[in-house]
């Protein structure tokens, strides 16, 4: 029990993907996980662990933003042992080569927070996922037939930005697309010796102004889920 997850010790799997929206974990755990029991339900951030192809794996919400990933990463990591993590998310385009549905595994983080400013007294961290799971993801993509790009991402504080055309500095550096959590992971997970990894889904393109549907994201989450959890699974 930790102050906002209410699981007991052990409850947890070591490894766990970390979708958003508390509703996408239980749509893991009710479609995808085998035996998947319900570990938390404090402020409606469901938790469940079960099985995915024999192996224990939980899943879990982590809210909107690095913030609300933070509490929660910190308290997986600190009070229950996670020792491997997977977003799963969506991100907005940045540039052409990814068009919207297409798969991105981040390799590294960028960001606009102030949280890793004061963490490092004013220095410049670079947050970056563990080779680990992006060259496992890499190998169960190309096993399952799926394009990819790895690439950095924008994990940023700010969804609705004043300046409409912020994003194209980082476009001109390389930078895949936008998101709000990746960075907080990436650090976090560095700190406590764990391995960490975004896969996303382009939900919308910034560069063509395209959206995808409800219905296109709930098929793209479903595949993207599945990466996932062939990846967490991996030895
Ligand atoms: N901005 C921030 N996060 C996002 C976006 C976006 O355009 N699309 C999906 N996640």
């Amino acid at each position: 029990m930790s102050i906002h997850i209410e699981a007991a010790p052990g409850a947890i799997a070591e490894g766990i993907l970390l979708p958003g929206d508390p509703l996408r974990a239980q749509f893991i755990a009710e479609n995808l996980l085998e035996d998947a029991t319900l570990f938390n339900r404090v402020r409606g951030m469901s938790g469940y662990t079960g099985t995915w192809k024999g192996k224990r794996v939980s899943v879990m919400g982590t809210g909107m933003g690095q913030p609300s990933l933070s509490i929660y990463v910190n308290e997986l990591l600190r009070e229950y042992g996670v020792k491997r993590l997977i977003r799963v998310g969506t991100c907005g385009s940045f540039r052409e080569e990814l068009p919207v549905r297409g798969i991105v595994l981040a390799m590294s983080a960028c960001t606009d927070s102030g949280a890793n400013r004061q963490r490092f007294r004013g220095m410049d961290y670079a947050p970056s996922a563990s080779w680990s799971l992006l060259s496992k993801a890499a190998a169960a993509a190309a096993a399952r037939g799926e394009r990819f790009l790895v690439g950095p991402v924008l994990s940023s504080d700010q969804f609705y930005n004043e300046d409409g055309d912020a994003w194209k500095l980082w476009a001109r550096f390389g930078v895949l697309a936008v998101e709000m959590e990746s960075a907080e992971l990436y650090t976090l997970a560095a700190k406590y010796g764990a391995e960490a990894l975004a896969i996303l889904t382009a939900s919308d393109s910034l560069v063509s102004g395209e959206l995808t549907s409800a219905a296109e994201r709930q098929t793209g989450f479903r595949k993207m889920a599945e990466l996932a959890l062939d990846t967490i699974i991996a030895d």
